[in-house]
């Protein structure tokens, strides 16, 4: 598949690695243009290519958005129109600024992408999980249930299957929380599953008791 990366930091430089590993085709982009990324693809392997970020949204079937949060209004809109892209981000008011829309629960930071970008189908994923442990903790040898868990909400249940199995080919297992809505209050920063190490088969009893 082909996949464009928006933001190749510590999550989307990681992704970049583990879809490349995978046999997926990978275009990245950050902030500051596609030749500081040069050296970085090369280590990588042949089916990385590091592109200015209209470019890479235009060539991945599905786009990973991976920038600090508060960016989210500088995406490009029409390149992405009609692609599922999946949203990593995370809402830190030190670091994104006071959204007060958020901080009063009206909405999540997901659906302020979403509401941006209006014509692409999102799917929050990566969202929950510390960099180094996406580095080091997939595992495809492992039965689906004692896999870490990687959580996906969103609107739309085939693009929640293909990001799934995106994440299935890496050496997670993913779990579904629901709509962007109701889910990406359950992936938010602060909650019973930000951030805990959680086998998929752990998940229930922790979403059940709350913490
Ligand atoms: N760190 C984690 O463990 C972790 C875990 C889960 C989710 N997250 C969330 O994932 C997102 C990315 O986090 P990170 O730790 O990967 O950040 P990071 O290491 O600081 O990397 C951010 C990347 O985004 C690029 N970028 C910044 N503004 C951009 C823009 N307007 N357009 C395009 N690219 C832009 C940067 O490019 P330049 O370097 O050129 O500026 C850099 O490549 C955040 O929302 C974070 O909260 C982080």
């Amino acid at each position: 598949m082909k996949i464009g990366i928006i933001g190749a930091g510590n999550i989307g430089g990681n992704l970049a690695k583990l879809f490349a590993e995978a046999g997926h085709e990978i275009a990245i982009a950050n902030s500051r243009g596609a030749e500081t990324l040069d050296d970085f693809s090369k280590e990588i392997g042949d089916n990385v290519d590091p592109m200015e970020i209209e470019d890479a949204a235009k060539f991945g079937e599905i786009v990973l958005v991976a920038i600090p949060f508060g960016e989210y209004k500088t995406l490009p809109a029409d390149a992405l129109a009609n692609k599922i892209v999946i949203d990593a981000g995370n809402y830190y008011p030190d670091r994104d600024g006071t959204f007060e829309e958020i901080e009063n629960n009206k909405i999540t930071s997901s659906e302020l992408v979403a509401g941006h970008l209006k014509d692409s189908t999102i799917v929050k994923a990566f969202n929950t999980i510390w960099f180094e442990h996406l580095k080091t903790q997939g595992d495809k040898d492992l039965p689906f249930g004692d896999r870490r868990v990687i959580f996906v909400c969103g609107d739309d249940s085939d693009a929640k299957h293909i990001v799934s199995q995106l994440i299935r080919e890496i050496g997670f297992g993913a779990y579904d929380t629901g709509s962007l809505s109701e889910g990406g209050k359950t992936q938010a920063v602060g909650s019973a599953i930000y951030n805990r190490n959680l086998t998929v088969g752990e998940v229930d009893a922790v979403l059940q008791s709350g913490y």
